[in-house]
């Protein structure tokens, strides 16, 4: 391909990525299947690879992540990152005014009020337009270079729009995880029976820390931007103004105050609208508008004094604990509930409340009967925080862990280092039963949405279907005799069924709810085994050897395949029509220069996934083998290689080139 070629296809392929990007990250749309997706990615890759001046510092490829981070470096803040001081009450917010109108001496002076994000500071520092650097808060002084990560988030312009933005400034902001994206996160891992995470913003900091900048990019993280250094500007809203001319996500809810009395009136607007926007919130901010006037005011050691934080109290009350009841998940995981006396608080009517695990009974030192107070902060599930114990009555006991299913009567397990109790009758407990042909007809897996959690319900109690494979032996007959179901519906649910085999082997592969083997990790095994007979036979250490899999992720796959009832199972399966081949494409071939040379692809890379190395190869006419042999006529070794590998390349003469040879040899 010449460069002007490339040059074209890299124009083209970056629209078509950034259209579709957009419309996934934006308006939560796909018209392209995942796959099909990273394949132009990855062919965008390839080609900025071998034409490394061609690649755009805001090419779509720089949003992918793929760097691995063993150890993040210490930056020194250029300006450190103080903290705010809090207040809780109003009248330390006038006690505060009346400080800032003595020191500016009776000058007339404004605030500005933004919401107080509840995430991780981020200190961004943006060079000639674009991103060079993000880094933690750190101790304030000192915080890590997170660049890698914090380039995946979709938000941030790693180019300004405009080109009016002086050469060098520093923006300061809040990352965090969309309640939407981490609830949707915490559904995803206890659907594949992993455990959850406990809040929004551990999740969010977790993540900024994670070592592989491609996890980052799955995440979905998001980044309000709020102060702006570096820069003369008069006011911090004409600051804010500049950022979102440049592209910057700032949170439309700020508000400019003449006085006190409108910074009160906009912390009482927002202490109920602020459970509506799409972050959790934790109080407002209160900002001296003139820039001049800031620095008039100045710092003290800690914390400026021309702002302060108002922090909403999360609303408490105490009702009684009625009971607590035991849920069954679909991997057998037990959740205990509080049963509570209904009581009336932020906006609704709460009920019930989840316990987690008996590890949290055990810190509450709960009680049935006892009073205990209910809280909701800026997150909208209500959580019990404590005990009232001046209510308690002396004749209440501990609450002793329920030892056998409440479906099932089966004893429950609890295994080293787990928090959750467990049914283990996987294959006769009711709720593990349907939980399972739920998990299977879902969107993401097989998609039959003429069929929901009701029908499941009635086809299961009336022993029609007990896994998902009888769902393929229904007839009209046996849907007729379903509730309220008639004629037209019956032939829908069999349609939808019938629908079903047309979807692609990754979703089947998810949806037979293998534990631990979420919607990522099916794609990445069809991609590795292409087939589930290849899967079926893996050894553990051929399990291992696939992209993102794991130790635990392995065992779990292949005692799936061990157990003759699944094996039965995904045969019957097939037998209906379902698809359990890739249907990948092989990707399009960009050059010849590997004709007839195989390599192996081993331990981590700085700048590629180890898939998308095998991508390039295939696309330039190389072929990938499975393991070191006589016939290998590459190892391209990366960091972290196993020994073995090598030694045994060594043996056979095998030659072992670094990322930097192979990119010379795909130059040709
Ligand atoms: S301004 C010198 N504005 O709160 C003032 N901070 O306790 C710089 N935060 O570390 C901070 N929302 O992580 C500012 N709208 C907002 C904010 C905000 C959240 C966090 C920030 C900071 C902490 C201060």
């Amino acid at each position: 391909m010449t460069k002007a070629q490339a040059e074209q296809t890299i124009a083209e392929l970056t629209k078509k990525i950034n259209y579709h990007s957009d419309l996934y990250y934006q308006k939560s749309k796909t018209e392209i299947s995942d796959l099909e997706f990273d394949q132009l990615l990855a062919q965008l890759a390839q080609l900025e690879n071998q034409f490394p001046e061609l690649r755009e510092v805001d090419s779509p490829t720089q949003r992918v992540g793929g760097t691995i981070t063993k150890e993040f470096t210490s930056v020194t803040h250029k300006y450190p990152m103080l903290s705010l001081g809090n207040t809780y009450s109003k009248e330390e917010l006038e006690d505060f005014d009346g400080r800032v109108a003595k020191g500016l001496d009776g000058e007339a002076y404004e605030y500005f009020c933004e919401l107080k994000f509840d995430g991780v500071s981020i200190s961004l520092t943006y060079e000639n337009g674009l991103l060079v650097r993000g880094v933690t808060r750190g101790d304030g002084v000192r915080g890590d270079d997170v660049t890698s990560n914090i380039k995946t988030i979709r938000s941030l312009p790693l180019k300004l729009k405009s080109n009016d933005a002086p050469a060098s400034f520093e923006v300061r902001g809040e990352v965090f995880l969309p309640k939407e994206v981490f609830k949707q996160l915490n559904k995803e891992r206890e659907d594949i029976g992993e455990e959850t995470y406990a809040n929004a913003r551990n999740t969010a900091s977790g993540t900024v820390k994670m070592q592989d900048s491609a996890e980052v990019a799955k995440r979905k993280l998001d980044c309000y931007l709020y102060y702006l250094l570096g820069i003369p500007v008069e006011t911090h809203s004409e600051a804010i103004s500049k950022l979102e001319a440049w592209g910057f996500n700032i949170s439309p809810t700020y508000q400019k105050c003449h006085n006190i009395q409108e910074v009160i009136e906009y912390i009482n607007t927002w202490e109920k609208k602020r459970l509506e926007l799409p972050l959790e919130t934790d109080g407002v901010v209160i900002k001296v508008n003139r820039i001049d006037q800031q620095q008039q005011l100045g710092f003290t050691a800690k914390s400026p004094r021309w702002a302060i934080s108002y922090k909403y109290k999360a609303e408490s009350v105490s009702t009684r604990l009625n009971d607590i009841t035991y849920q069954v998940g679909r991997t057998g995981s037990i959740t205990p509930v509080a049963e509570l006396a209904p009581v009336f608080l932020a906006g609704t009517t709460v009920k019930r409340a989840s316990l987690h695990n008996a590890n949290e009974i055990a810190r509450l030192d709960l009680r049935i009967g006892d009073f205990v107070f209910v809280e909701k902060g800026g997150e909208i599930i209500p959580k019990i925080t404590g005990v009232d114990l001046d209510k308690r009555q002396a004749n209440l006991t501990p609450v002793i862990y329920i030892t056998r299913c409440p479906e099932c009567g089966s004893p429950l397990e609890r295994k080293e280092g787990e928090a959750n109790h467990y049914c283990m009758n996987e294959k006769g407990c009711p709720p593990q039963i349907k939980g399972r042909i739920e998990h299977f007809i879902q969107r993401k897996a097989v998609d039959i949405d003429s069929l929901g959690e009701q029908t499941i319900k009635q086809l299961y109690d009336l022993g029609l279907v007990k896994s998902p494979a009888d769902l393929y032996d229904l007839k009209k007959e046996d849907l007729l005799k379903l509730d309220k179901v008639k004629e037209k519906s019956a032939q829908n649910m069999l349609a939808g069924i019938e629908q079903s085999k047309a979807q692609p082997f990754e979703a089947v592969l998810f949806g037979i709810g293998i534990r631990y083997v979420g919607k990522t990790v099916a794609e990445k095994l069809v991609r590795h085994f292409k087939t589930i007979d290849h899967l079926a036979k893996a050894t553990l250490e051929e399990l291992i050897a696939a992209p993102e899999v794991g130790e635990r992720i392995a065992q779990s796959v292949f005692d799936f395949f061990r157990d003759s009832e699944n094996v039965r199972e995904v045969e019957r399966l097939k037998q209906s029509g379902l698809q359990f081949e890739s249907s990948a494409k092989e990707p399009e071939k960009v050059s010849e220069v590997f004709n007839n040379v195989s390599f192996v692809v081993s331990g981590v890379f700085e700048k590629y996934e180890r898939e998308q190395l095998q991508e390039i190869i295939i696309a330039n006419g190389g072929r990938i083998l499975s393991g070191v042999s006589g016939k290998l006529n590459y190892l391209l070794a990366g960091d972290n290689m196993g020994p073995s590998k090598k030694e045994k390349a060594e043996k056979l003469g095998v030659k072992i080139i670094s990322i930097e040879e192979f990119e010379q040899m795909l130059k040709g």
